[in-house]
C-alpha cells in the first residue's frame, strides 16, 4: 500500500491507462482487495482491473455464478480470486462474510464499498413503500456500515488500510425522485466522513467517489439514461483504481462540485432547476408498476426522444 497519503478534492481521469496500470500494481499487488458488487457493472469492472494488477481480489454479491465466472477470468489472467457470495442486507450473513474474509485472506488492505442498490421513484408513488426505503437503507447503509466495523479493526491494528465508497453524484446535491437511495448513499458517505479522522492516524484512508451516471444495469430501467452522457463501467472503475492509488479524500466530477456550490450560493435558481427537472421528468414505468416502453419525459417530447434513441441504437450497430 502507497504510505503517502493525498488529500486532493479532485481526481477525474488523468494519466495514461499505462501509468495508472503500473501504479496499481505497485499499490494492491499481493494485498487483498474486497470489492462488493463484483458481479456486474462497476464492481465487475474494477475487480477485473485490481485482479489484473496483481490484487488478491475478494468478490462479493449475492449472485453466485457471475462472481465464479469473474473468478475463472482473474486466475485464467495469472490473478488471484475468490468468490464471496453474500446478501449485504442480512446481518448473519455479513457477520458470516467478514469471518470467511478473515479465515481465508486475514487482514484486508482495501475494501471497495461498491454494491447497492438504487430507486428513482418519486415521493407521490411512494407514500405506501416505506420498503423501499428499508430495502435501501440496508443495503447501503446498514449492510457497509457491518462490513467496515467487521474489517477495520484489522486494518488499524496494522496501521494500514483504505476503505472506498461509491456513491453518487446526487449526495452533493440532492435529486428529485431519488429519497430513498440518496438519503441511504448519503448516510453511509456521513459516516464515513466522520470516522475518518479517527483511523487517519492508524494509516487507514477514507475516499468517497461521488459517480456520476453510469450506463450499467442499474440504470436500465430508466430508459431515457440511454439517451444522456455517462460513464462506461470501465471507466467508472479507473476512477476507483487512480484513487486506490492516490487515496483522495474524495473524488468527484468538477461539474458536480460546481453544482454543490451553485446550490449554497444561489438556493433559489437551483432549486427552480431541481423543480424544473422534475417537471420536465416521469417516473420509470417499472417504478409506476406498469409495463410499458414509455420515455419517462413529457408528452410533448416523446416522439423526439424515441427518434434521437433509434438513431443511437443505429449507430451502436
Ligand atoms: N450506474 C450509475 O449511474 C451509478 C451512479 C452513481 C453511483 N452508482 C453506484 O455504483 C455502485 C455500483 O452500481 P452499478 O451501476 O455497477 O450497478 P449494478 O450493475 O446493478 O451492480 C450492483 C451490484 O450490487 C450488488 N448488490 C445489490 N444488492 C446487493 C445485496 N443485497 N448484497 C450484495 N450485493 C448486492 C449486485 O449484485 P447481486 O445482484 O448479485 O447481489 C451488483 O453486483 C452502486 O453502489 C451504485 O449506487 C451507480
Amino acid at each position: 500500500m502507497g504510505e503517502a497519503d493525498t488529500v486532493e478534492e479532485e481526481v477525474e481521469a488523468v494519466g495514461s491507462r499505462g501509468d495508472l496500470d503500473a501504479d496499481l500494481r505497485r499499490v494492491v499487488a499481493d494485498s487483498t482487495v474486497v470489492v462488493t458488487g463484483a458481479s456486474s457493472g462497476i464492481g465487475e469492472a474494477t475487480a477485473r482491473r485490481l485482479g489484473a494488477a496483481g490484487a488478491d481480489t475478494v468478490l462479493v454479491a449475492r449472485s453466485r455464478e457471475p462472481l465464479g465466472a469473474l473468478r475463472q477470468e482473474i486466475e485464467g489472467a495469472g490473478g488471484r480470486a475468490c468468490s464471496h457470495p453474500a446478501d449485504l442486507s442480512d446481518p448473519a450473513a455479513v457477520a458470516e462474510l467478514v469471518e470467511d474474509i478473515r479465515q481465508c485472506h486475514g487482514d484486508v488492505d482495501v475494501l471497495v464499498n461498491n454494491a447497492g442498490h438504487s430507486i428513482r421513484r418519486s415521493i407521490a408513488l411512494s407514500y405506501n413503500r416505506f420498503h423501499d426505503f428499508e430495502r435501501t437503507i440496508d443495503v447501503n447503509y446498514l449492510g457497509p456500515v457491518r462490513l467496515v466495523l467487521g474489517l477495520l479493526p484489522g486494518m488499524r491494528a496494522r496501521r494500514r488500510g483504505h476503505v472506498l465508497n461509491v456513491s453518487s453524484l446526487g449526495v452533493l446535491f440532492g435529486a428529485p425522485r431519488f429519497s430513498a437511495y440518496l438519503a441511504s448513499k448519503a448516510a453511509f458517505e456521513s459516516f464515513l466522513r466522520c470516522i475518518a479522522p479517527e483511523v487517519r492516524g492508524d494509516g487507514v484512508a477514507v475516499t468517497n467517489i461521488y459517480m456520476p451516471l453510469v450506463h450499467t444495469p442499474m440504470v436500465e430501467a430508466t430508459r431515457v439514461y440511454r439517451l444522456l452522457p455517462g460513464l462506461t463501467a470501465d471507466e467508472a472503475a479507473e476512477r476507483i483504481c487512480r484513487a486506490v492509488v492516490e487515496r483522495p479524500r474524495r473524488v468527484a466530477p468538477a461539474l458536480g462540485l460546481m453544482g454543490h456550490l451553485l446550490a449554497d450560493a444561489a438556493p433559489a435558481p437551483f432549486d427552480g432547476l431541481l423543480r424544473l427537472t422534475y417537471r420536465w421528468s416521469r417516473d420509470s414505468s417499472a417504478a409506476r408498476g406498469e409495463d410499458s416502453d414509455e420515455m419517462e419525459a413529457p408528452a410533448f417530447a416523446q416522439g423526439l426522444l424515441r427518434r434521437l434513441e433509434r438513431l443511437g441504437g443505429r449507430r451502436e450497430r
